[in-house]
Formats: structure tokens, C-alpha cells, sequence
């Protein structure tokens, strides 16, 4: 059994008067992938923020292990359309740290990224003027390009046709394999069928987390 690198333990939260998850538990071990599924609406998104640390639990709590890097894909990133980006910077991102400048390891590890989901033709371009799914392979590598010990990816794959998405999962499957603790959201069997286990998010108000 491998030692958890993230916990929630009896996680709610509420937007203003709505209360959307209750009393969520959810234990993820290093190399081992939880598929987070539902109906629009009942909270995945949300609580992928929470466990990301991007929000605060109004219930519960969150714990992420110290000295864990986390990576996150969120769904919306509208507000990363916004900026002035191209391809290849928005990749590069993934490997800033505020210490030093890009490394030739570093580089390396962009351009290969950048090959295997098959964006190097589009370095140059500006992430808006892409389609919906080059965007999202763009993301995709941002996120997988931080070689994080967790990944928190949001509905990763739901603009790329099936040819880019086994890419993706092939590269998942890799990262899992490698150590890395993931929790996806999916509508995609395919996609929860990469995960060992399944927690399903009822749609009643709050939604209630079922393991499968
Ligand atoms: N910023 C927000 N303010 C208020 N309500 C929100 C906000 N974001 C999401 N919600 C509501 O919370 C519920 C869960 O949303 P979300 O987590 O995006 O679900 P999912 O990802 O499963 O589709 C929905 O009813 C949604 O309308
Ligand atoms: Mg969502």
C-alpha cells in the first residue's frame, strides 16, 4: 500500500447560500490514479479546486503531503486565452521557477512534451488563435511538463479527437506508472478506466460521494 500524498477528509464547501459537496473523503497514494465523475454541476470542478488548494474547504480539510509538487489543469482557461501567450511560452511556463532561467534540461523536456502531443509545428502560434483542442494540448503540456508528484486535471481530454487523446492517456498511464498520484475528471469511460478507483459525485444538493 503506498503512503497517501492526498487526503480530504470530510470536505464541504459552499458558493454564498449553496451548499455543493458534503462531506467528501478521498485518499490518493503516490502512482495511484482516482477518476472524479458526475453529472454537469455536481461539483467535480469544485472540488478539484479544493484539492489543489486553489480554494479553501469550508468544511473538512485538505491535506496535501509537505514537499509535494502538485500540478493543475483547470477547465476553464479563458483567463489564460487572455494573455498574449504563445504555444511554446505557455509550455515553458510549466518550468519557471522564480530562482533561475530555463535550464537545457529543461528545454528538453518542452520540446520532447511539445512532440509527443504533437504541438512543436505550433511553437510560435498564440494559444487564441488555436483550435479548441491544439489549446488544449498546449494545457496538457503545461501541466504534464511540471513533473509533478500530483496532477489534478480537469476534463483533460474533452476537445481532442480519439488519435490526440490516446496520446494523452498513453502519457498518463506513463506518469502513474512513474509515481505521480493523479485525480482526473471525466465523462469519458475511457478515461476513468485509467484510474483504479471511481468516486462519483450524485447529483443531489449537495452531491454526495460514492466510490465505485
Ligand atoms: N463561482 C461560483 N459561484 C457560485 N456557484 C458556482 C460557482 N462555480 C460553480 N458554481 C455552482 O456549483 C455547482 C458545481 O459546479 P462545478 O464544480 O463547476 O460542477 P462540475 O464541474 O461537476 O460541472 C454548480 O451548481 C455551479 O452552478
Ligand atoms: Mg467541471
Amino acid at each position: 500500500m503506498s503512503a497517501d500524498v492526498l487526503t480530504a477528509e470530510q470536505v464541504g464547501f459552499r458558493y454564498a447560500d449553496v451548499t455543493v459537496l458534503h462531506d467528501v473523503n478521498l485518499r490518493v497514494g503516490s502512482g495511484t490514479t482516482v477518476a472524479l465523475t458526475g453529472a454537469n454541476g455536481t461539483g467535480k470542478s469544485t472540488l478539484l479546486h479544493l484539492l489543489a488548494g486553489v480554494t479553501p474547504p469550508t468544511r473538512g480539510r485538505v491535506v496535501r503531503r509537505p514537499g509535494t509538487r502538485l500540478a493543475l489543469l483547470p477547465q476553464r482557461t479563458s483567463d489564460i486565452d487572455a494573455l498574449p501567450l504563445t504555444v511554446g511560452e505557455c509550455v515553458q511556463i510549466g518550468r519557471f521557477t522564480p530562482r533561475r532561467r530555463l535550464s537545457r534540461d529543461d528545454r528538453a523536456r518542452v520540446a520532447e512534451l511539445m512532440q509527443r502531443l504533437d504541438i512543436a509545428h505550433l511553437a510560435r502560434r498564440r494559444l487564441r488563435e488555436l483550435s479548441g483542442g491544439q489549446r488544449q494540448r498546449a494545457l496538457i503540456a503545461q501541466a504534464l511538463v511540471q513533473d509533478a508528484d500530483i496532477y489534478i486535471l480537469d476534463e483533460p481530454t474533452v476537445a481532442l479527437d480519439t488519435h490526440s487523446r490516446q496520446h494523452v492517456h498513453d502519457l498518463l498511464t506513463e506518469r502513474a506508472a512513474a509515481g505521480a498520484a493523479m485525480v482526473i475528471a471525466s465523462h469519458d469511460p475511457a478515461e476513468a478506466a485509467l484510474a483504479e478507483r471511481t468516486i462519483h459525485l450524485e447529483g443531489t444538493t449537495p452531491s454526495l460521494a460514492v466510490e465505485k
